[in-house]
Parts: structure tokens; sequence; C-alpha cells
């Protein structure tokens, strides 16, 4: 039998062992009595009449005295029955209802062909690689390297090029070599299995999946080969073709990058979770080894629990180190959709040794670009930045929400509760429903300070029912029917793009003091959504409406705010402000840096707020209009009409400014 020459995993065996008490096995083939915690009996491999044959569950083997025979389950079943290895596991296998990793010859018979279809990925990769750098690959070649890949990168992610025509491939790898190094050759049904190969319905012959594409191909966990990414050349539908499922893929299952970045958590790296195969190939290049991307679908739960497999055990971690994935996202609202449906499928199961963070990309860009664009310096600020699940949590129940009725912020309680529900380790839930309970008391708590008076419109701080907009405005629409100061987010919007907006408001004030005077009614009336942003914000204008701000500068209006009675932890207020005066906020608002010009400064604050304006409001309408629907009522009408013309009319002026904008 040539099984003999298999081996089984270890895991197989001790699991075998584990369901199979030896006690169990040996007492139905020989009489055994109880000796304390062991068992004895007559040694059924000698001939003797008083018991010298000792069994020892827990220590998992049996001993002779007698005879000095020693051994396992499995040395038993073999001696005893007269098996061979294989043989013997294959009876106890059964005996365990286990099945037995490719022992019986259907398995082994899988176990070759398997061996053979690895072996024809690894070649197809290697013909690629090959085409890439022949001359019908030069257009290819120059894509990749225009896309900032250099010529070791390209080796070390063994990318390829898939030749125009749909018979090259299939020629290679199916015909006998004539030359000296004999080749394997495949079958056209072995390339159909693997999908590189297609059948047209209406053509006899088989033709190659992939034409004209650069090529990625697919490590399994181990790094072998086992399917292909394949991008057009530029513009084109679609723009990645991927490997079908076969037997060795399962795209669900696996990421692209994985065997390379087990590496990672040995280096004291983090696994990054991207995108796109470019992100990961970017990310790994710029020395984040542990880059992964999905396979062309979501994020599944089986590929977060694959990285948390890898993961150390909880008493092997070192104290202080965050191993917890970080999941980057877009931060559009595609990113924003993706993060909210990662969430809910991550939240079941959370623990305290399995969780992720999350990671919001700048704009429109992604890892790939953030790294071309701004540098390694600005993707650590947006992973050191990533959130922890409590925060990502809280920012997505705060999404297009309005809180200015009881039942609104009931409403929002009540989503976050859900949420936490959705946790199954227990005292996990209640450590998260906790920390939700202190959060949603200091963030509803309303504002009961003074404040400092003496500002134009003398409205210091905000409170949930004051009036943000209509106010101070020529003409403005009266919107005291509409009393929302409330820190809206749209819909439209990933929290974090409100969180930015909020970061670059305060950012140009924090490096330009003196454009306080031309800003501090809007600042003043308005409530941030992000409790610490919205903490500077209160102590800014605290601090500001007591000071002339043309008389500071910058770092003496930071140690004004340091020093401010009000400012909570000093710690977590100064971190707040290194981050709001990071390179990540002038990625997106270039105008809040310092040394800009104050005519500069003002005129994208103002840009910026309008835009903010904007969205606050168009939030704020699709309420209205959801309420009106509900009930309409004349109140509700005149409400729905006051904020169309309010949205009308700021519509107008971010567009009338952002034309200056273009001008100048
Ligand atoms: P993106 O469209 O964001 O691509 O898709 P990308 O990675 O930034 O690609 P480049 O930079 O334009 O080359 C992200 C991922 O979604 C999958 C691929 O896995 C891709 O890497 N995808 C995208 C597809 O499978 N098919 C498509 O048509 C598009
Ligand atoms: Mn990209």
């Amino acid at each position: 039998m040539q099984t003999q020459a298999m081996s089984f995993p270890p895991s197989f065996l001790e699991e075998l062992r584990a369901r199979l008490p030896l006690s169990e096995v040996v007492g139905k083939r020989m009489r055994l009595i109880r000796a304390g915690r062991e068992h004895k009996g007559c040694c059924p491999f000698h001939n003797e009449k008083s018991p010298s044959f000792y069994v020892n569950d827990d220590k998992q083997f049996f001993h002779c005295f007698g005879c000095g025979a020693h051994g396992d389950v499995i040395g038993f079943a073999m001696r005893h029955d007269r098996l061979s290895f294989p043989e013997a596991i294959e009876a106890l296998a059964g005996q365990a209802g286990l099945q037995v990793p490719r022992d019986t010859p259907i398995e082994r018979e899988k176990f070759d062909q398997e061996k053979r279809l690895y072996l024809l990925l690894e070649r197809a990769a290697a013909y690629f690689e090959e085409q890439l750098f022949a001359p019908q690959g030069r257009e290819a070649l120059a894509y990749l390297r225009q896309r900032g890949l250099n010529d070791g990168a390209i080796r070390r992610h063994r990318l390829g090029y898939a030749p125009p025509d749909g018979q090259s491939l299939l020629r290679a790898l199916t015909m006998k070599a004539t030359h000296a190094a004999q080749q394997e050759t495949f079958t056209l049904d072995e390339l159909a299995t693997v999908g590189l190969a297609k059948k047209a319905e209406d053509r006899p012959e088989h033709y190659s999946f992939f034409r004209n594409r650069v090529m990625f191909p697919v490590g399994d966990r181990r790094g072998r080969t086992v399917a292909f990414g394949a991008r057009v050349m530029g513009q084109g539908e679609p723009k990645y073709l991927n490997s079908p499922d076969h037997p060795l893929f399962h795209k669900g299952k696996l990421l692209y990058g994985l065997s390379r970045a087990r590496a990672a958590l040995s280096q004291g790296q983090s696994f990054i979770v991207v995108e796109g195969y470019m992100d990961a190939i970017a990310l790994a290049e710029a020395g984040y080894i542990g880059a992964v991307a999905p396979l062309g679908t979501a994020l599944t739960e089986d590929q977060i629990a694959a990285l948390w497999r890898l993961l150390p055990s909880a008493e092997t971690r070192e104290p202080g180190r965050d191993y917890s994935p970080i999941l980057c996202f877009d931060g559009d609202n595609a990113g924003l959709r993706a993060a909210t449906r990662t969430v809910d499928r991550v939240l079941p199961l959370l623990s305290p040794e399995q969780t992720i963070r999350i990671a919001t990309m700048a704009g429109a860009k992604d890892p790939d670009e953030l790294l071309r664009t701004s540098g390694k310096a600005a993707m650590d600020l947006i992973l050191k930045q990533s959130r922890p699940m409590i925060d990502v949590i809280w920012d997505l129940a705060l999404a297009g929400r309005s809180l200015r009725t009881p039942e609104e912020r009931g409403a929002f309680i009540g989503t976050l509760r859900r949420q936490t529900q959705r946790i199954a380790h227990e005292s996990l839930r209640q450590l998260y429903d906790d920390e939700i309970r202190k959060r949603v008391a200091a963030f509803l708590k309303p504002q009961q300070r003074a404040g400092a008076n003496g500002m134009a419109g003398g409205v210091p701080t905000a409170s949930w029912n004051r009036p943000t907009y209509g106010k101070g405005r020529a003409g403005g629409v009266a919107t005291s029917s509409s009393a929302f100061a409330v820190p809206l987010i749209t819909r439209r919007q990933p929290p974090n793009v409100q969180r930015r907006m909020e970061r670059s408001l305060l950012a140009a004030v924090l490096n330009h003091p003196d454009l306080y005077n031309d800003v501090a009614e809007e600042l003043g009336q308005t409530v941030f959504a992000s409790p610490d942003l919205e903490a500077v914000r209160q102590a800014l204008v605290d601090s500001l409406s007591l000071e002339d701000p043309t008389a500071l500068t910058g770092p003496e209006l930071l140690r004004l705010l340091t020093e401010h009675p009000e400012s909570g932890s000093r710690a977590a207020l100064r971190e707040t402000l290194d981050e709001v005066l990071s390179e990540t906020t002038y990625i997106d608002a270039a105008f809040a840096r310092p040394g800009k010009a104050p005519e500069q400064v003002r005129h994208g604050w103002h840009l910026l707020w309008h835009r903010r304006q904007r969205d606050l409001l168009r939030a704020e309408l699709e309420c209205a209009r959801r309420s009106f629907a509900d009930t309409p009522s004349d109140d509700a009408y005149a409400r729905l009409m006051a904020l169309r013309q309010e949205l009308e009319s700021v519509t107008t002026e971010t567009a009338a400014a952002e034309a200056q904008e273009k001008a100048g």
C-alpha cells in the first residue's frame, strides 16, 4: 500500500488521541480493571497469569512491566490488530468519528491531483512572469513601472503579463516539451478546473480566461500560487478579473499577501487590511509587511478570523501592545458602507483578544495613492489615528442623526445599545455597555456653563436647541422652527469626513489666531460632532473671547488653551491638539497650515464652513422630509419649506465661494 509513505498532520493525530481514551480502545479488546488513576490487565503481548500491563489515560500510553511493550493508542492498535500505521489510523478514526485526511485511495488520488494543480498554478505564474519581461510584455511592464513599481517589487510580488491571445498559455502548459528539461504537462480540463481556461458554449476549443492583463498571483497561506487577479492596463471594464473559486482556492477565506504578512507580528508590526492588490503591494514595499487585501469581494468573517488566528495567545502577548488588525477604508461613501458592513460582521465575534481597529483614508485616496503623493509619514498618521471598535460604533450611530429631541436622543442610544447587544462575548459586551453609558452621559449633558460673553451675538456655547443657521445672514430665513444647533452628520458622509472638517476648521484658527475675529460668530454657535474636538472648540471660544486674538501667536494660543481651567484632562486635550495640528489635517486643508497668507486662510476657512453648513442642512432637510412624510402637519411643512430655502441660499453661497476659489 502506497499510503505507507504518507504523513498525517500532527494536529490530526493529536485529535485522534484526544478523542479516544486509551483504556476504551484497549478495553474493547481485553479485560481491564481500574487501578487508581490507571487501568491494568494481563498483557496481550506475552503470556502471563498476573496483570503487569498498565494503561494510563492521562499520559495516553500503555506499558507492560513484564515484556516492556510500550506505546500509544496507535501503537496498540497496530500491534494488537496487526495493522500498518495508516491502517491503524483508519480504524481508529472510524471509531472516533473522524475523517482521515487523504488516506483512502480516493483521498490519495485527490491529494495527487491537488499536487498537480498546485504545480500547474505555479507554472502559470512563472509563465506570466516570463511574458512580462518578454518583448510582448513591454507595454505591461511600462504600465507597472509607471504605477511606481520598480523591477525588484515586480519580481518580489511575482507580477506578470497574460498575452492577448487565447491560446499561447494553453499551449505552453499542455504541450509536451521537446527540449531536455522534461516539463510536466497538464490537461485542458485541469486548466479549466483552476479557472485558467474557459470553454465558450458555442465554440469547441478552450481559450485562456486572462488575456492582455497584468497578473497578480495570489498565494495561499504557505505562499503557493492558487489564483490570480488580473488588471486591465489603463481604462477598461472590468478593471480586475479574478480567478473563480476552485478546489485549492476559496476567495472568501484567503487574503492577498497573507504568507508574507505572517512575519509582521514577529517584527512588531500589525496586520493592515486594505482594499486592493496595488494597495497591499505599495504598503509592503513601503515596509508595512503586514498588509493584506481581500480578493475582489468585501472582507468576510473568515478572512478576519484568519488574521486573528495568527495572533499570539493571550498569555504570550506583550503587555501594552495592540495586536488588532487595522482595517483601512476609503474616506468616501463606498468606504463608509464597507466599514458599516464590516462592523456588523465583526461585532458578534469580538473578544478582548480578537478585535480590530478602523482607519479611514483621507478623501478619495487609497493607500497606494497616499504613499505616492504624501509619503510614509502620511500613512503612519492614518494608521496611528485608526479608531478602536468602541469609537467606530459611536461614530456610525451618530452618522446622519439629529439629536434635537428626546426621542431622537433615545433613538441614538437605542442604536448604540442594539450594536453592543450583538457582541456575543458576555463580559466584553458589559464593558461596552458601561463605556457607552458613560459617553452618552457626558455627550448629551446640556452645557450649563455661563460661558464668556462679550462677543458678537453673545452666544459663547451651544446647546441642544439653539439655532445655528440663519443668524446674522442678510435676509436670512427665520429658522426658529428648525432649532438645530446639533452635531449633525449627513448620511452622505462617513463620520471621519465630518471629523476632518472640524479638525481643519480648528487647525486654521489655532495656527492663525487673528482669523478668529472673522469666524467668531460661526465658531461660537456651532457644536462639533466629535466630543474631543468639541472640547477644543469650546476651550478655544472661551479663551479667545477674553483675549485679543490679533495679539496672539499660534504657540501662545496653544499655551492658553492647555492652561484653560475647563480643558479637562490635559493629556487628552494635548493629544487631540496634536492630531488637529498633524500633517493629515493639511492633506485635506492646506489653507490651514501655519505661514499661509491671512487672506488664503480666511477664504479656505469660509469655503469649508459653507460646505459643512450645506452638508448639515442637507441632512436636516432629509430628516424634515421624512418627518413630514410621517405626519404631514402645517408646522412640518413650514419647516420643510424654510429648510429648503435655507439650503438654497447656503448652496448658492458655497457655489460662489467655490467659483471664487477656482478663479483665485
Ligand atoms: P479598486 O477599484 O479600489 O482598485 O478595487 P485598486 O486596488 O485601487 O486598483 P488600482 O489602483 O486602480 O489598480 C479594489 C479591489 O477590488 C477588487 C480588486 O481586488 C481590487 O484590488 N476589484 C475591483 C475587482 O475584483 N474587480 C473590479 O472590477 C474592481
Ligand atoms: Mn488604487
